[in-house]
Formats: structure tokens, C-alpha cells, sequence
């Protein structure tokens, strides 16, 4: 018997207001894959999110954010990622290890060696086979949020400013391949770029995720998506 082969991780990565947890579900059900997200799709995850987003909570340093942001991530491979991968299932996860490095990094000032490290190490080098960088002006993403910011959208413009530049220099500067997006059309409209780049990148592969192939069920149970 063939053994199963390896499932794929795409990554779907924006500043908050890029639309991409809109972007992540349109693409997982295009692929049938699993749809996850981070932080906070694991038991120990959900403990942590609203530790990491909401407000007038202890402060939290940057150094501890760094690797409470690590923690869900190890947990949420070893507990949802991989296994799915493991299955052959493919998995599309909103936002990864490109986060921590782009609002930490970039956004936050750590330094970035030292989060190379860490994210090898919370991630047991499991890497994207594509990141997805839905990329449109702050302005436009800072219009686009509801409600109340949470702790981190409250680092305000000169914030969203850093990591949006982050993430365009990791798109440009990175080893694995990034699609990056224009995410100011409308939901569908990006939606149609994303699938177009993405069936382009992995051909008949992608095409064969698309409903029961590949052994992929259309209707794998994944996380509640954050709102
Ligand atoms: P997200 O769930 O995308 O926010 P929303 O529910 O508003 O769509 O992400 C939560 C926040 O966590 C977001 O501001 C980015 C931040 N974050 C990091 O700073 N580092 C990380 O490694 C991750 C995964 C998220």
C-alpha cells in the first residue's frame, strides 16, 4: 500500500482589518481542507487568547507575548496541525509563525534572530508550503475593524504601519513561497486572486483538494473561528 501522502499548510497572513479570516474560510472550503487559526483554536489556546487580546488585563511584556504567542502555536501543531498533515490533509491556518515575526518583530522590536529561533522551535519545524499575504493600506484595515480595539490593534497606526511594512520585507525576503494580495477589492474579488495564484502554485494538487479528493472531507470539524 502507497503511504498517505503529506497534507499542505497554508498560511494566511494581513494586519487586523486586512480581511484575511474571511479570505482563510473561502479558501480552506475552495481546497476542502481543515480551517484553523491562531491563537486560539486549541483547549490551551483559548486559555491564552484572551490573556494575549483583551485589554486592562495584566500587562504583559513583549518578550512574554512572544512566547505566549508560541505556546499556542506549539500546541496547535502538535494538536491540530500536524496530525491533519500527518492524514494528508490539507490545513489553512489564519495566521502563523509569519505573525509573531511581522507584530513582535517588526511591529514590537524583538530581535529578530532570536524570534527566528523560537518560532523553529514552537512550530517543530513544520513550515508553510505557501503564506498568503493579504496586503492593502493601513488606513483602508484601520476602517475596515468593528467594535472596540483589542490589546493589540491598540498600538494604533504607527503599529499597524511597522507590521505591514514587516510583512511586505518577509514576502520579499522569504525561502518558501508568499502570494501576496491586493485585499482592497471586494471579499470576492480577492477571493478569486487568491484561489488563481494558489491552483497556480500547486496545479492539479490543489484542484484535486477541491471537494472529496484527495482524501479530504469537505466537512472536517475544524475551530471556531474567532470573531
Ligand atoms: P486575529 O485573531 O487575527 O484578530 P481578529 O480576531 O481581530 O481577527 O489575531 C489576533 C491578534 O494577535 C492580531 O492582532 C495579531 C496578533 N498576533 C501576534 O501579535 N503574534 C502572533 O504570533 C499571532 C499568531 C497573532
Amino acid at each position: 500500500m502507497r503511504a498517505q501522502p503529506r497534507g499542505r499548510l497554508i498560511a494566511v497572513e494581513g494586519i487586523d482589518g486586512s480581511g484575511k479570516s474571511t479570505q482563510a474560510a473561502r479558501l480552506a472550503s475552495r481546497l476542502g481542507a481543515v480551517l484553523t487559526f491562531e491563537p486560539g483554536a486549541t483547549a490551551l489556546g483559548g486559555a491564552l487568547r484572551p490573556v494575549l487580546l483583551e485589554r486592562h488585563r495584566s500587562p504583559i511584556t513583549v518578550r512574554a507575548e512572544a512566547l505566549l504567542m508560541a505556546a499556542d502555536r506549539a500546541q496547535h501543531v502538535d494538536e491540530v496541525i500536524g496530525p491533519a498533515l500527518d492524514r494528508g490533509t490539507w490545513v489553512v491556518t489564519d495566521r502563523y509563525s509569519a505573525s509573531t515575526l511581522a507584530y513582535q518583530g517588526y511591529g514590537r522590536g524583538l530581535d529578530r534572530a532570536g524570534l527566528d529561533l523560537l518560532v523553529e522551535w514552537a512550530t517543530d519545524g513544520v513550515v508553510p508550503d505557501a503564506t498568503v499575504l493579504i496586503d492593502l493600506p493601513v488606513d483602508v484595515a484601520v476602517s475596515r475593524r468593528g467594535g472596540e480595539p483589542d490589546r493589540m490593534e491598540a498600538g494604533g497606526y504607527a503599529f499597524a504601519r511597522r507590521v505591514a511594512e514587516g510583512y511586505r520585507r518577509l514576502a520579499d525576503g522569504a525561502s518558501e513561497p508568499w502570494i501576496t494580495i491586493d485585499g482592497s477589492g471586494t471579499a470576492d474579488q480577492v477571493e478569486g486572486c487568491i484561489w488563481e495564484r494558489v491552483s497556480r502554485l500547486f496545479g492539479s494538487e490543489a484542484l484535486r483538494g477541491t471537494g472529496a479528493g484527495n482524501g479530504i472531507p469537505r466537512s472536517t470539524p475544524s475551530p471556531p473561528l474567532p470573531s
